[in-house]
């Protein structure tokens, strides 16, 4: 940060800030001595403002108590700008901060589920997956976090993976689902039609990836498509069309599809690419917390590898 942004906002902020209140304060002040309120009512300021014929502005000065309300709200302003940050760069005299609060809070519920989760200490996801208790924890872990995206029954939906498929595309073993879990994943595929050539070349490519996994589909189309699929994506999805999980480019010789596999899906997944992400979770959930929803991935799945 510059000086210029690191003094001149702050100071603005802290001006405007005590301003403000002193205003309020002078507001309050002024108005509950106002001269008008003494006088009969011919003679009041005429604010254009008559009720019922003899309702005025300025009538009643407003209640003592009304007025010392008013003062205790500011008093208590300037007292929360002394022990809280507000006041420009200065923190407050109490070192009060949103993010100490919820580490502290976050700590303190740490320790508090430690014990439950002790039994699980040492244990790999492999086995927490043959236990009942954890798998719990793991299912209440995913409808928490992984359920707005992959579904309470982690069977997905368009363009967020079905985990009980056994078909990955970052991979099944209890090792990959960690990595993907904790740090997130990014699948790219780039659009492709301009590679590929004409409208016709992509529709070709299209029948071409339908027989892979035994669709049914126009023969013609899809050997004049081989050729377009072996010079433009199998450097991705390899040869035979089987995927890859370290670039998480989908097995394409199966029936089951992230974003469609009919014509018009897999032309647009051609022409305009795709990107699915991931998010990390390594910063929300403890590694455990993450053993135990690898475990649950597991047990949805059918196991590793499979
Ligand atoms: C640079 C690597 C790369 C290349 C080249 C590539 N793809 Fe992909 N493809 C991917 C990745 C990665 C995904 C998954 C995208 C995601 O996760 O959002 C994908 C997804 C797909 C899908 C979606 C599958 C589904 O389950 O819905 C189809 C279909 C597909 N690619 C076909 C092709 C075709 C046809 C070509 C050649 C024209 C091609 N890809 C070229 C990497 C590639
Ligand atoms: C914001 C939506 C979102 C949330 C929340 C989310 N995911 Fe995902 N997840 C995705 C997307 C999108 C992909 C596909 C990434 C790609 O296209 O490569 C994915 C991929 C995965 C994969 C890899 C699947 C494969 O075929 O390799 C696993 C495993 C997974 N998520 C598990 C989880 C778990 C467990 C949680 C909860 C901790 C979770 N996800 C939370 C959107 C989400």
């Amino acid at each position: 940060m510059s000086d210029f942004t690191h003094f001149f906002w702050p100071a603005v902020i802290t001006v405007v800030s005590l301003a403000g209140i002193a205003a309020c304060a002078w507001l309050a002040w002024r108005h509950g001595r106002n001269p008008a309120y003494a006088q009969p009512a011919e003679a009041k300021p005429d604010t254009g403002h008559v009720w019922d014929g003899d309702l005025y502005e300025l009538n009643n000065p407003p209640p003592r108590w009304w007025l010392w309300m008013f003062y205790l709200t500011v008093v208590f302003s300037l007292g929360y700008l002394i022990f809280y940050p507000g006041l420009g760069n200065f923190a407050g005299v109490l070192g009060w901060t949103q993010s100490g609060q919820y580490q502290a809070e976050r700590e303190a519920l740490d320790a508090r589920v430690a014990p439950l989760y002790a039994r699980f200490d040492g244990k790999t996801p492999e086995a927490l997956a043959q236990d009942s208790e954890a798998l719990a924890i793991g299912t209440s872990l995913f409808l928490n976090t992984c359920a707005q995206c992959h579904g309470s029954d982690a069977r997905g939906a368009r363009g967020y993976p079905n985990l009980t498929a056994g078909a990955w595309l970052h991979g099944g073993t209890a090792d990959a689902l960690r990595t993907t879990i904790a740090e997130g994943r990014h699948g790219v595929m780039p659009p492709m039609a301009a590679a590929v050539g004409t409208a016709s070349d992509v529709r070709n490519v299209a029948a071409y990836v339908q027989s892979l996994s035994g669709m049914r589909t126009d023969s013609v189309a899809a050997a004049r498509g081989k050729i377009g699929f072996m010079n433009n994506c199998a450097g991705c999805h390899g040869a035979e069309g089987k995927g890859n999980p370290l670039l998480g480019a989908p097995n394409l010789t199966d029936s089951v599809w992230l974003y469609g596999g009919s014509q018009a899906d897999i032309i647009e997944t051609i022409t305009r690419g795709r990107e699915g992400v991931m998010p990390a979770h390594a910063g929300r959930l403890t590694p455990q917390q993450i053993d135990l929803l690898v475990a649950y991935v597991l047990k949805v799945s059918g196991g590793p590898g499979r």
